[in-house]
């Protein structure tokens, strides 16, 4: 993983650029992820190591992922399978679109649930929050997906026009599976 404060070694259209920030001693607001954190900026050039947020391995975490491309002169090709490109069987696949600039979606983490995002069109930010760690992602290659592990607060929001959201999820829609309450995310993050 590398971390260079707004670096640009290689074309724009090649990266996925992120925002990482330790909050575990920065007061925080209840409620929405408050922006005015100060955030420092990582970059990440596809086909390196994409990185892990946090950087261990131990307890919920979020990783970017460099999907297969199969490109021709007739363009090109990703393909994901459940088990071999994303560490779950995929039980669910849904996607947003028609998404308004202003809006954001998520607000919300799983219990158990394990999800891989892809920006299929367009661009879009993740806010992802441990309880501890928060991070912000820009997702804006249809090849590189956001593993998220679960007990992850995540918001999506900064729709560029006709982004498309793709969502692999490892379980069928169960609300019961959700904790739309960031409060109640806190206390089982802390329990
Ligand atoms: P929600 O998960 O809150 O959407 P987002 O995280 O994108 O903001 O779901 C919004 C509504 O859609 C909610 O009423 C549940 C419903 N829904 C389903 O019926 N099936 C699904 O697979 C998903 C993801 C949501």
């Amino acid at each position: 993983m590398r971390v260079e404060a707004g670096a640009q070694t290689a074309r724009d259209s090649d990266r996925v650029m992120g925002m990482i920030a330790d909050v575990s001693d920065i007061g925080r607001e209840e409620g929405r992820l408050s922006v005015a954190l100060p955030y420092v900026q990582a970059s990440y050039a596809v086909g390196e190591d994409l990185g892990l947020f946090p950087p261990s391995d131990d307890g919920p975490s979020a990783r970017l992922m460099r999907l297969p491309v199969v490109p021709d002169a007739r363009g090109k090709l990703s393909f994901i399978e459940g088990g071999r490109h994303v560490p779950f069987d995929i039980a669910r696949v849904y996607y947003l679109y028609d998404v308004p600039a202003a809006a954001t979606r998520g607000g919300h983490a799983h219990k158990d649930l394990q999800q891989l995002i892809i920006a299929l069109s367009g661009s879009f930010d993740v806010k992802l929050d441990t309880g501890r760690f928060r991070r912000v992602v820009q997702l804006n290659r249809p090849n590189v997906g956001l593993l998220i592990s679960s007990m992850i607060w995540r918001e999506i929001d900064n729709f560029s026009s006709g982004g498309i959201c793709l969502v692999l999820a490892s379980m069928p829609y169960e609300e019961a599976d959700y904790y739309r309450d960031y409060g109640a995310f806190l206390n089982a993050c802390r329990s």
